[in-house]
């Protein structure tokens, strides 16, 4: 039985279809219209809705927009949903002052994105912090409006967001809280949420055919673009030792299931180059419940963790039931969306080195478009130099093959070598040597190997290199 709340009321479904996305429940079964499908591929933002859930002290309520037409209702167990259609009811005057914002700026003409902006800035109005342009942007990334421009909706949001208002949710949070923190483990018979690493393995291995889920921002896309359907799901998000994050001395060990949200704070702190760089990465919404396991598993070419995983020579542990082994990620990747993991085995912890001192990590992601975009080419340079001589270098690249690839030529070519215009010139012949990439909707073969030269020009630069 999956339990959640809706909106105010606790929700008991007996049974569901696996593979049922949130969206189709709230439009279709429940009648609840307010959120719109657009892409039906998280891209747009229009079914956006809020998602509140313990934190991990259990004290207060976690609040995030996420896109329900590529979550899985099963996901949503012991979890409250609030979506546009309550928001008026939850006020005593005729619109909840977020909706009176849009109103008062004209920041809706067609109306299709609104719903999906509201539910955004009801978010953001949730973390109860203040809320500058800047801010506000970021908050909206994943949502597009294709009509009024987006100068009247940042006008509603920063009017809106930084005076104090009380909705009927801040009034019922702790009994949202007590409710949800009540709701017990489930026992599902197609849809399974797992809460400990034992039982999360006896389910691979009695299921092998089940699809695994974490924040589904890939996987879901086989559904709802596909058109594939999935008997059977087990879903990894509740998995106590998957939600971890650890720190040793050398060490950050970061659990499958944690979301780029809960990790952006950790591997910024270490490596403050990666904070731009994983706000480059897709959108607040798919950031909020996308996992860095995900991106791994996956083994997208594209994908943006794997080149920074790969220039930081990180592991990942792999489990299949009770048995662990290690393997680097550079090892993991065998062919085009191919990896190492066994039948029922799965990934369980990301393993990251502390940053060594004077290295620097530079990443650099070349997409069409700043926000919401997925790469044409990603490239990390993990390097030391010392005294202008580099004396050690890893680079890793995505979007230039069928996997993640190190450039082994240039980096063997550079280490010892002076940071000088010589220098460069030659480490640009040897990176074209590294790769052979494909033309494709992105980009041609000619301007992926031609960024990769000028990324790394552009290291030498940020070294200081006179060119
Ligand atoms: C609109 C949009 C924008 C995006 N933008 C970007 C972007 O900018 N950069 C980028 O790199 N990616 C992007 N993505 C892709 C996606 O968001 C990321 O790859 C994300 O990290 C996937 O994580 P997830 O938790 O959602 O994985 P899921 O979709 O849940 O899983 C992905 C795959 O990994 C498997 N899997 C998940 N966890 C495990 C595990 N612990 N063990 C074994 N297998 C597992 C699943 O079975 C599935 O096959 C985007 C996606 C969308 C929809
Ligand atoms: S419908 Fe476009 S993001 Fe969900
Ligand atoms: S108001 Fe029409 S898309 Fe935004």
């Amino acid at each position: 039985m999956i339990k959640f709340i809706l909106n105010h009321n606790l929700v008991q479904l007996e049974s569901i279809q696996a593979d049922k996305t949130l969206l189709d429940y709230l439009r279709l079964d429940e009648n609840l219209t307010g959120s719109k499908e657009g892409c039906a591929s998280g891209d747009c933002g229009a079914c956006t809705v809020v998602i509140a859930e313990p934190n991990s002290t259990g004290d207060s309520l976690n609040y995030k927009s996420i896109n329900s037409c590529i979550c899985l209702l099963g996901s949503l167990h012991g979890k409250q949903v609030i979506t546009v259609d309550s928001l008026k009811a939850s006020v005593e005057t005729e619109l909840h002052p977020i909706q009176q914002a849009m109103v008062d700026s004209h920041a809706s003409q067609c109306g299709f994105c609104t719903p999906g902006f509201v539910m955004s800035l009801f978010s953001l109005s949730k973390h109860k912090v203040s809320v500058d342009r800047t801010v506000l942007v970021d908050n909206i990334d994943g949502n597009l409006c294709r009509c009024t421009g987006y100068r009247p909706i940042i006008d509603a949001g920063l009017s809106v967001l930084n005076q104090p208002f009380t909705d009927d949710y801040d009034k019922n949070s702790q009994q949202a809280l007590d409710t949800l923190k009540s709701i017990n483990p489930v026992q599902e018979e197609n849809f399974f949420v797992p809460e400990t690493a034992s039982e999360l393995s006896q389910l691979t291995q009695q299921y092998p055919e089940a699809r695994l889920l974490a924040g589904g921002t890939d996987l879901t896309l086989g559904i709802t673009q596909g058109l594939q359907t999935y008997e059977k799901v087990i879903y990894i998000g509740r998995v106590k030792e998957l939600k971890q994050i650890a720190e040793t001395n050398n060490e950050t060990i970061i659990g499958a299931g944690v979301t780029y949200q809960e990790c952006e704070d950790h591997l910024s702190r270490e490596y403050p180059t990666l904070r731009n760089h994983l706000h480059r990465f897709a959108s607040t919404q798919i950031r909020n419940i996308g996992t860095l396991g995900g991106n791994v598993a996956n083994a997208s070419p594209i994908g943006d963790m794997p080149p920074v995983l790969v220039a930081l020579d990180a592991s990942l542990i792999l489990q299949k039931g009770e048995d662990k082994r290690t393997v680097k990620v550079d090892d993991f990747y065998t062919g085009y969306k191919k990896t190492v993991l066994e039948q029922s085995e799965f990934l369980r912890e990301i393993v990251i080195p502390k940053n060594k001192v004077n290295h620097h990590l530079a990443v650099y992601k070349i997409s069409k478009r700043h926000a919401d975009d997925i790469s044409s080419i990603c490239a990390a340079f993990y390097i030391h130099v010392e005294a202008g001589i580099i004396s050690s270098i890893r680079i890793a690249m995505g979007g230039m093959a069928a996997t993640v690839k190190r450039a082994t030529n240039c980096e063997k070519y550079l280490k010892g070598q002076i940071i000088s215009k010589e220098t460069l010139d030659k480490a640009k012949a040897e990176i074209a040597t590294d790769f052979d990439p494909m033309s494709d909707v992105r980009a041609t073969q000619e301007y992926r190997i031609l960024m990769a030269q000028n990324l790394l020009e552009r290291l030498f630069i940020e070294q200081g290199a006179e060119l």
